[in-house]
């Protein structure tokens, strides 16, 4: 089922998520859940946070390169408990934008390469190296269970140019 988002100025989007100490069949509907509402917002992750619920747990999904020069996106993957293990010195700006903050689009630093450890939904512990686009993708989604936007990240100049849209969403969304 898609859920509906939080948008920023929900305190929830700024509070430290929980860990999931079990995966209980409500678990598995909420992955589902947030699987449906990333696709239906044709975003490629969602953290529980901007759904409401302030546990440890996001979606992604990659971007691939088709034969002919466009992209499209790849299969859902669900991430319980996720801790990023390794960061790479050598860092990329990227654009980037956030459901939870629409139409607000920044240029972020970050790590090119990342190693992350984390939980499936079968409760086994996997560890992977990831780069570019998808390790970009786990850094936003894994910020957001930390109370951690794209926004924050932001060159000062960016955010000071940004903070008459981010009021116009406070006021739009969180009444
Ligand atoms: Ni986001």
């Amino acid at each position: 089922m898609k859920l509906p988002l939080r948008y920023y100025g929900d305190p929830i989007l700024r509070e430290k998520a929980k860990p999931i100490e079990k995966i209980t069949p409500e678990i598995l509907q909420l992955a589902r859940d947030m699987i449906e509402t990333m696709e239906a917002y044709n975003g490629v992750g969602i953290a529980a946070p901007q759904i409401g619920v302030s546990l440890r747990i996001f979606v992604r999904r990659d971007e691939v390169a088709l034969a002919d020069g466009r992209f499209t996106l790849g299969p859902a993957e669900v991430l319980l408990n996720p801790e990023i293990t390794r960061l790479s010195e050598e860092e990329e700006t990227m654009t980037e934008g956030c459901l939870s903050i629409p139409k607000v689009i920044v240029h972020v630093s970050r790590p090119k390469k990342i190693r992350v450890r984390y939980q499936t939904l079968q409760g086994d512990w996997r560890e992977e190296e990831r780069d570019d686009f998808l390790a970009r993708v786990t850094m936003h989604e894994n910020d957001h269970l930390n109370g951690v936007l794209h926004i924050d990240r932001a060159p000062p100049h960016e955010r000071k140019k940004i903070e008459p849209k981010l009021r116009e969403i406070k006021r739009l969304f969180f009444l």
